[in-house]
Parts: C-alpha cells; structure tokens; sequence
C-alpha cells in the first residue's frame, strides 16, 4: 500500500532554494595539496600495473588521509543537502586513462559501481558524438550537444568528472526535487497527490526484459524519506505508443507544474563544471541538467566528461516499485542482504 505526501518537508536538509544555496560555499570541497599528491600517486600506481580498469578495487587505490572527505561526502550525499562539488582533481596533467582511473579509484571508495545501460557499461563518456538525438532509441542525450532538462539519473549517486570544457554553454543545473515538492504542496497539494500516482514511462530501449516502458510515480515517500525519478522526455515520448494510456488532464497539468516551478528565478543552482571538478548528486533527491553547449572545431580540444553511478554504503531504502526500474534494479539488489 503506497503512502501519500501531502505535508511540506521544510526541515528536510535536502529542501534548499539556488539562490540561497549560491550564497555559500560549502557545498565545494576543494582538495588540498596533500590529497591531491595522494590521489595522483594512486593514479600513477595503477596505471603502472596495466591492469583492467573495473577490476581496481578500493585496496589497489589507497588513499589513506581522506577518509574523512569521503565520509563528508556521503553525509551530504544521503541525509544532507544531496549534492557535492569537488574540486581541484589535476585533470589537465592526466592522460584520458589517467582521468578514468581517478574517477573510477575514488568512486570504489564512494560505494559499489551501477551499469548505465543494457550493456550493462561502468564508466560512460559524455560528450557530443555528432549525433541528433530523435526517435532512434540508440542516441542519448548525454551523446548530444543538447540542453539536457531537468532530469535523474540511475544508483543512489551519479558522479560526474569534468576531463574538460567545451568552447561555450555547457552549464550545470542541478535542483533540489524536495524543494519542488514543496511548492508544489503550497500551490496544488492537489498536483502533489498526482505526482505519487504511476506515470508511463519510454524505457527507450534500456530495460533487460525488453519492456518499452515502466510505469512508476514520480515521487515516492517511503520509509519517511521522500524521492524522486523523472526524465520529463521520457513521459512524453511513451506517448508515441498506441497501448498506453494517454496523459490525464491532471497528470499533464501536474508535469506543468512541476517544470514551472523548477524553471523559475532562484530554484536551480547553475554552475560551470571546470576541469577537475566532480560533481556528486543524490539521483533521490536532485535533479540535474545542463545548458546547450558548444564545442571548439578540434577534437582534442572538445568538451568530455565522465560519468560514474554508484550505490552507496548509507543509501535510502528503495520503494518495492524500484525493485524492476533500469534507475535502480541493480542497486536494489546490491542493498538486498546476502
Ligand atoms: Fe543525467
């Protein structure tokens, strides 16, 4: 028996405006020195060894003297604000491996890693391909130029590491979904109701039982948390299927809604990832987006991230209905006790 929310969750540490959260700092953790030598010993160690990179564990990437850094992380990541900003990685003197290898090495400390599609692939590449995204289920977003909505990702966490930057554009945007509940309860706890109840989603090809879509609510309160799983394109283009049912009234007027509150002034929180920086976000409780962007006519100097999705250690329980999501079947089952 689901449960509904319709109560506003204003002590919630996860509920936080943009342009509050633009006036401080915290939420950046800028490595130092040392921790920077630690970690780049720990990439040089690696790389030396030839080894496969999904074999490296958290033992063949030792770093001794940033425990508490990590324990900061996960705090804020789960039960705290739900995202972090690190910064200060030495991207631009490492390799392509070498940036691969850091992001890899300090997500085994971060918590266990989670296959972003089918194919079930750990560590994916963004950065534009030269292809339109459209109706072809194989090209994502992540594989375009494009403005990227509002959106979460799949795991407890994604950690996105910033390899470098394009010519121009390329904003992050990231929101706190649990503040938009709340406007939402304040507006139309009506529409907030609606929100908890199953939406059709496209499953653009990505489900292993070959589903074409997976029916979920888009928020959930379980076990006294509140969490969120929405890519807005993906409710609309379920439409392009005759067997599922069309959009209510009340469910498009609920989506509206939704993207109107996250769009206007003071919501998001809008930064430049620069090369070196990594930034880590609860796929519960934000959603995340970027600009437009532009790259530079050579190649080598094109815009590259990489992307990390990670279960963690002290995630939130996960709702039964997660249990068959592409979002979230493999770390329902890595939580499940042995
Ligand atoms: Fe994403």
């Amino acid at each position: 028996m689901r449960e509904f929310l319709t109560a506003l969750l204003e002590d919630d540490p996860a509920a936080w405006r943009g342009d509050r959260m633009a006036e401080r700092s915290d939420w950046i953790l800028t490595l130092d020195a040392p921790a920077v030598a630690e970690i780049e010993s720990a990439v040089s160690a690696v790389a030396a060894r030839g080894v496969d990179l999904f074999d490296v564990t958290r033992d063949d990437f030792p770093l001794p003297n940033m425990g508490g850094h990590f324990e900061t992380m996960l705090g804020a990541l789960e039960g705290g604000r739900g995202f972090v900003l690190l910064r200060g990685l030495p991207a631009a003197r490492w390799s392509e491996a070498g940036n691969r290898i850091a992001l890899w090495g300090l997500g085994t400390h971060l918590g266990l890693p989670v296959g972003q599609d089918l194919a079930g692939n750990l560590l994916h590449d963004v950065r534009d391909v030269g292809r339109k995204f459209g109706s072809d289920d194989s090209i994502r977003y992540y594989q375009t130029s494009h403005a990227i909505r509002l959106h979460t990702d799949g795991g407890d966490v994604f950690a996105l590491a910033c390899v470098r930057q394009g010519a121009g554009g390329g904003k992050s945007l990231v929101v706190s979904a649990v503040e938009v509940f709340n406007e939402i309860v304040r507006r139309r706890p009506d529409l907030a109701v609606v929100l908890q109840e199953d939406f059709w989603m496209d499953a653009r090809g990505q489900r292993p039982d070959g589903a074409r879509c997976q029916v979920l609510p888009i928020y959930t309160w379980h076990d006294g948390l509140l969490s969120v799983l929405l890519k807005p394109e993906y409710v609309y283009s379920a439409q392009r299927f005759e067997d599922v049912p069309r959009l209510t009234e009340a469910q498009r007027e609920a989506l509206e809604l939704f993207h109107h509150v996250t769009q206007e002034t003071g919501l998001a929180l809008e930064f430049r990832l620069e090369p070196g920086d990594v930034l880590l976000a609860s796929n519960h409780t934000i959603m995340h987006g970027r600009t437009e962007f532009e790259d530079a006519p050579d190649p080598a100097q094109r815009r590259h991230l990489l992307r990390l999705w990670l279960t963690i250690p002290n995630g939130r329980p996960l709702p039964p209905h997660y249990a068959d999501t592409r979002e979230y079947a493999q770390t329902y089952r890595q939580r499940m006790p042995a």
